[in-house]
């Protein structure tokens, strides 16, 4: 399975959300590529902590260099051998490899002509051959990365692959209107999506909105009653939001809770950190929740 991962606005979450997501599917054995598309800033190897490639490969065989037609083989680290965390290095029993294929250092936003979508397609091609599932981090917005996967996808070499896309977003009123817009809107992925030979009943129903960091809803909890009662407004005023913007509860897959760790620390979430009581258990929950979500058909209406 191809899972893209997008999001209209930069800070949604994408990323850690995915790389955690990644992990958590890694450990239920599943073998896992993540695959860095954000041309204009490559630190997936940041969130991995692996300290040679935090923004990037220096090698010449990062992404960039791949799409490009620079070298015929993008670089792959294993993220268990690579990583300088060691709670990391060490094996779980049965849990699939994790693989980062990360951008070049220094690589930035390029346009996007027939041969670099043909590269990209045979590259993800290549990648579900050996993975299970195959997640690509766009970049934010309506990107390049984001053209280069809608015309890679409605290529013949994926035209028949399950593709799933995940669109990140805060619990606000700005990022509801914006991730919205990125669904349906012009130029959105439908519509760009049509554009591109996709069908777009199929790409909507391939579609769905993850919230990230999203504040506790019980607000009984605040002692302060005209505050409590502020805040129960604006939750039902985003809900309402949502549904008028066309990403109402039916088009969610799952949502992520403030965690204080990943506010200061962009990292995976181990059950280590949660047994240290250093994370929440109700963030590890989360990322369980939507990797299940993801994978399991009975989230998807197009089976
Ligand atoms: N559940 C959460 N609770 C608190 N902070 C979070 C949560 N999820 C993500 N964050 C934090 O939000 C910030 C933005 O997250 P991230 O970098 O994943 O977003 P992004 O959409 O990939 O951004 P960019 O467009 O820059 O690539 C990071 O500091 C991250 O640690
Ligand atoms: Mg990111």
């Amino acid at each position: 399975m191809l899972v893209f991962a997008t999001s209209d606005k930069g800070g949604t979450g994408r990323s850690v959300t995915s790389c955690n997501v990644a992990y958590r599917l890694s450990l239920r054995g599943i073998e896992v590529a993540y695959v860095d598309f954000d041309f204009g800033s490559p630190t997936a190897g940041a969130l991995f902590e692996i300290g040679h490639a935090e923004r990037g490969t220096n090698e010449g065989h990062g992404l960039h260099s791949y799409l490009l037609g620079e070298t015929g083989e993008p670089r792959r680290l294993i993220i268990g051998r690579e990583t300088d965390r060691a709670q990391l290095r060490r094996a779980e029993p049965g849990a699939g490899q994790l693989v980062l294929l990360p951008g070049d250092v220094g690589g930035a936003e390029f346009g996007c002509d027939e041969a670099m979508v043909e590269r990209a397609a045979k590259l993800l091609a290549t990648l579900l051959s050996e993975f299970a599932v195959v997640i690509v981090d766009l970049s934010a917005g309506r990107s390049v990365a984001l053209e280069i996967a809608l015309r890679a996808t409605a290529s013949t070499v994926l035209a028949h692959r399950v593709h799933r896309w995940l669109v990140f977003h805060r619990w606000t009123r700005q990022h509801v209107l914006a991730a919205g817009g990125l669904v349906h809107g012009s130029h959105g992925l439908v519509h760009a999506g049509t554009l591109w030979d996709h069908d777009d009943g199929a790409l909507l129903a391939s579609t769905r909105c993850v919230r990230t960091a999203v504040a506790a809803s019980d607000w009984t909890r605040t002692g302060d009653p005209p505050q409590a009662a502020w805040l129960n407004e604006q939750s039902k005023a985003l809900r309402e939001l949502a549904i008028a913007h066309g990403i109402g509860a039916a088009m969610v897959l799952g949502q992520t809770p403030i965690e204080p760790m990943l506010q200061w620390r962009e990292q995976l979430i181990l059950d280590a950190d949660v047994n240290a009581r250093l994370a929440n258990p109700a963030t590890v929950e989360a990322y369980t929740d939507l990797a299940r979500r993801l994978t399991d058909s009975a989230t998807w209406d197009i089976e």
